[in-house]
């Protein structure tokens, strides 16, 4: 199985997560890994699944992740089965996050426009989108969140076996 994922990081931990995420994917086939930097679309070519990550940045996905996904030909994703995750803050009880929270349960995380916009250009979503929980704005994720992000790649795999069958 070809496997490649994508990921921004302003303060690593998407990073930590997208290589979480490889390690776990490692032994279910070729697994490549960038930055969205460095990546082109046209690289997504012959893939049989995709992962797109991003830090949520005021709801959304980055600039950068956003950009690259625009620039996938309508139908790029035709047949290739995707995946979106995002690292987000938690919904903690202070007054700030309170205040947070209504916006969030309006606008929501990275994740969901990463998925969107995947199936959009004709990819096939194969488990619903994960969020990752970072302490602070520049992290360290909270406790768990790597080995949650192995898990669920395993996930992933299990998933694509079975609708293989
Ligand atoms: C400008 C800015 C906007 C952010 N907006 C949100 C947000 O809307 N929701 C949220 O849960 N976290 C938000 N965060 C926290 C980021 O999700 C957090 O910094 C990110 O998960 C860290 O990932 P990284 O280390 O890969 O950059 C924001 C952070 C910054 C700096």
């Amino acid at each position: 199985m070809k496997i490649m994922v994508i990921y921004d990081s302003l303060f690593g931990n998407t990073e930590k997560i997208a290589y979480s995420i490889t390690d776990s994917l490692v032994p279910s086939g070729n697994v490549r890994t960038f930055r969205v930097s460095h990546i082109r679309p046209d690289q997504l070519i012959g893939l049989d699944l995709l992962i797109v990550g991003s830090p949520t940045r005021a709801f959304r996905p980055t600039i950068e992740i956003t950009g690259f996904l625009n620039k996938i030909p309508s139908t790029g994703l035709k047949g290739i089965k995707v995946v979106a995750f995002d690292t987000r803050l938690s919904n903690g009880a202070d007054k700030k996050a309170v205040f947070t929270n209504i916006f969030t349960r309006q606008f929501g995380y990275a994740s969901k426009p990463i998925a969107d916009k995947l199936v959009e250009k004709g990819g096939i979503l194969v488990v619903s989108s994960k969020g990752f929980v970072v302490k602070d704005i520049e992290g360290p994720l909270k406790a768990g969140e790597i080995e949650r992000a192995a898990d669920w790649a395993k996930t992933i795999v299990e998933k694509i076996k079975v609708s293989n069958e």
